[in-house]
């Protein structure tokens, strides 16, 4: 007999049917609670809230495992290249040869961006944060591709969108980062894979061709998969929610960027380079900032640490501090922050307030000093790390369409004032 749940409410108890995931995770479904029992549940921040069955990724914070569709995260970020691990997260399986290779070529057809974006980046000011002008410039291409309009697509016109959502957003993020410098944008070479072609349009110069040191295309592809996709974390989940509403893949996106740059979420990456440069500035004393981050009465919090599902290592910050080792090793670079970063962990985690709130370093602790190490400006970390998250988004939000799922509309209990007469202004 399937199991199922009792709940009492009074003198009426009520059976709610449990499900169970495929790796063994439970869930009572309450999806008929209120037309049963007038009542609706609160779950501030969805800490206990499954808002949808999702085949995409699993993870399990208790063990510290993570899968995209099935394969560990440790076996795709040393085999697979990022495009395989996108193609795997929006298509459901890894691609054959002839499948990557179509999914390259379709690809390679769009990295163009339309020549009139151009005149958005003369609109931002110089200094203007990355992330605003990635979410601002993803929604504006919907402007340029209407044909993503259309709430209703066939597989073939979604399929189109994906293709060009992926495309044009590598275009977009490098010429964000050209821009930042002053410098003119590059075209596209489509010769070059998609991560080649974007460290090209991002480092390269207009007239030559260059060549890209493979450990940098090695350590990008990884940084990337590493990103790709997280279950229904706040980004998401904001990007499935904008998406039941049937806006389009750019708006939907969008969302997630802005939902992605706060500081607690992928706006944590530039928060750890800036933490360490500060701890360093300050003389290096990891001691003082663990005390402060200790402190309840101190809004400091330590960067790059604790996560809402991983109750212990987050395994993709184990495969970045190795990576972190390797490729400042291979490139020649002698990081000070690395040593505080690796001192403030190991302090941290024998400590017992970071012990008994399971509070272990996050993908983002590591993340920083490699995005450095290879070039990049701190407050384009964020941009990279939504670069790395879109596949998952669009894996998120086309399972979302695929699934037929109803507009996301939680619920509220209202807390407010109740019946108030309406005063005059001269009588207020
Ligand atoms: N430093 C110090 N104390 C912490 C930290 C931290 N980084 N993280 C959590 N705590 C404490 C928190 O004060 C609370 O203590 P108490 O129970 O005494 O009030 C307890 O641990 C639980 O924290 P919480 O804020 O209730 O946990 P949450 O699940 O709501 O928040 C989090 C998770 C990631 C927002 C939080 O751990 C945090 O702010 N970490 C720093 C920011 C960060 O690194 N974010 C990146 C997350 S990974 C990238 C991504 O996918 O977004």
């Amino acid at each position: 007999m399937a199991e199922t749940a009792q709940l009492k409410i009074g003198d009426k108890t009520f059976e709610l049917p449990v499900i169970e995931g495929t790796e063994g995770e439970k869930a009572i479904d309450i999806s008929k609670l209120r037309d049963q029992t007038g009542y609706v549940t609160l779950d501030i921040g969805y800490k206990n809230t499954g808002a949808t069955k999702s085949a995409i990724t699993f993870l399990d914070g208790e063990q510290g495992i993570l899968k995209y569709r099935g394969y560990p995260i440790e076996q795709l970020a040393e085999k697979s290249s990022f495009i395989e691990v996108a193609y795997l997260l929006i298509y459901g399986e890894l691609p054959t040869a002839d499948q990557l290779k179509a999914f390259q070529y379709e690809l390679s057809r769009h990295t163009l961006v339309h020549e009139d974006m151009k005149k958005f980046f003369d609109g931002f000011p110089s200094k203007s944060h990355p992330m605003g002008q990635l979410s601002s410039l993803v929604s504006a291409l919907s402007a340029f591709y209407p044909e993503s309009l259309k709430p209703s697509q066939t597989t073939e016109e979604l399929n189109q969108s994906i293709i060009k959502m992926l495309a044009k957003m590598a275009t977009v993020v490098s010429w964000i980062y050209k821009k930042s410098l002053g410098h003119p944008v590059i075209y596209p070479k489509n010769k070059y894979d998609y991560v080649t072609n974007f460290l090209y349009m991002t480092f390269g110069q207009r007239t030559e061709d260059v060549t890209i040191d493979p450990v940098v295309i090695d350590a990008m592809n990884k940084l990337l998969i590493l990103h790709a996709d997280h279950e229904q974390n706040c980004s998401a989940s904001t990007v499935r929610i904008v998406g039941s509403s049937d806006s389009n893949i750019y708006a939907s996106v969008s969302a997630g960027i802005s939902a992605l740059w706060g500081p607690l979420h992928g706006g944590a990456n530039q928060a750890v380079i800036e933490m360490l440069e500060k701890i360093k500035e300050d003389g290096g004393d990891t001691d003082k900032w663990i005390a402060k981050a200790k402190d309840k009465n101190d809004p400091f919090r330590l960067m790059g640490f604790g996560h809402r599902v991983y109750k212990n290592f987050d395994p993709r910050a184990k495969i970045i501090k190795k990576a972190c080792d390797d490729i400042l090793e291979k490139l020649g670079i002698n990081d000070e922050v690395l040593e505080i970063a690796k001192k403030l962990e190991e302090v941290a985690l024998k400590d017992p307030y970071f012990v008994e709130r399971k509070l272990y370093p996050n993908v983002d602790f590591y993340s920083g000093i490699i995005y450095r190490a290879l070039g990049f400006p701190t407050d384009m970390f964020t941009v990279l790390f939504a670069l790395g998250r879109l596949p998952g988004w669009i894996a998120q939000w086309k399972e979302m369409k695929e699934n037929k799922e109803p507009i996301g509309r939680p619920r509220q209990i209202y807390v407010g004032a109740t019946s108030k007469e309406y005063v005059d202004i001269a009588n207020r």
